[in-house]
């Protein structure tokens, strides 16, 4: 499958479909509390995406139960929300996808439980921050491994490790198009960044090792040695001069 480029009036559609994205993850951030269950959550999107307009892009997809994944401490991605309830020092990513007129965004956040360790809450700043070290790299004209090192750079500087298995992607008709986008790399590699490209950036990081293991439940990534991770995604457009972040409110 070749890399899909994007003219201004489909970036403009997956603006919108991004913007219902950054809303309803700012509804959700606001939800998480010690005593939340967790399929509350999807409750919440599917009340708030119909208010919208916009359909949830991960429900159904390749069987996947929900509208939103929820990942808790040593889960990476792809948590069901169940009937898990939230505690203090609890650390939740929350990683949502909206369809607006065939147009996904797509998009996550890691979100303290009440108070949260100090190395938790590092961990969550650093992997937002190498999420936007990814963003700033991003442009016309340089290397797909410009972003990966950079993403790479910030969160092994300061002593964590990026998950391997689970990588960013090409982002737009479909959630999932190509290019990957792995959070590691070497800067010369990889296709040239074009105009019109559509990106989801997405560095999932942790604070041991980066290997994981799936749940029985067929979905849920966590961490092999029991170490926390964190997870911060945004859809980005490569437009004039640079990237633009389409999952903004
Ligand atoms: N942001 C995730 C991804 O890009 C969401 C997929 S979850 C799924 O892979 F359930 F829909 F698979
Ligand atoms: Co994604």
């Amino acid at each position: 499958m070749p890399i899909v480029l994007k003219g201004p009036e489909e970036i403009a559609l997956m603006r919108q479909a991004g913007r219902a994205v950054a809303e309803v993850l700012g509804i959700l951030r606001q939800e998480i509390r010690p005593g939340l269950m967790l399929k509350r959550l999807d409750e919440v999107v599917r009340r708030e995406f119909a208010k919208r307009k916009v359909v949830p892009t991960f429900l159904d997809y390749q069987g996947y139960p929900a509208r939103v994944c929820v990942s808790v401490n040593d889960e990476i991605v792809h948590g069901i929300p169940n009937s898990r309830i939230l505690q203090e020092g609890d650390i939740v990513s929350l990683d949502l996808g909206a369809t607006h007129r065939g147009f996904v965004g797509d998009a996550a956040i890691t979100v303290a439980v009440g108070r949260i360790s100090p190395e938790a809450e590092r961990l969550v700043r650093v992997t937002e921050e190498a999420l936007w070290e990814g963003i700033r790299a991003a442009k016309a004209g340089v290397r797909l491994g410009q972003i990966s090192a950079a993403i790479q750079a910030h969160a092994e500087g300061n002593g964590f490790s990026v998950v391997r298995e689970y990588v960013g992607h090409g982002v737009g008709r479909s959630m999932h198009e190509e290019p990957q986008v792995p959070n590691f790399g070497l800067p010369d590699r990889g296709l040239l960044l074009q105009k019109g490209m559509t990106l989801a950036l997405e560095p999932m990081v942790t604070a041991g090792d980066w290997k994981t293991e799936k749940d029985p439940d067929g979905w849920t990534v966590r961490t092999a040695d029991g170490s926390l991770a964190a997870h911060f995604e945004h859809t980005i457009a490569i437009i004039e001069g640079g990237a633009e972040v389409l999952t903004l409110p």
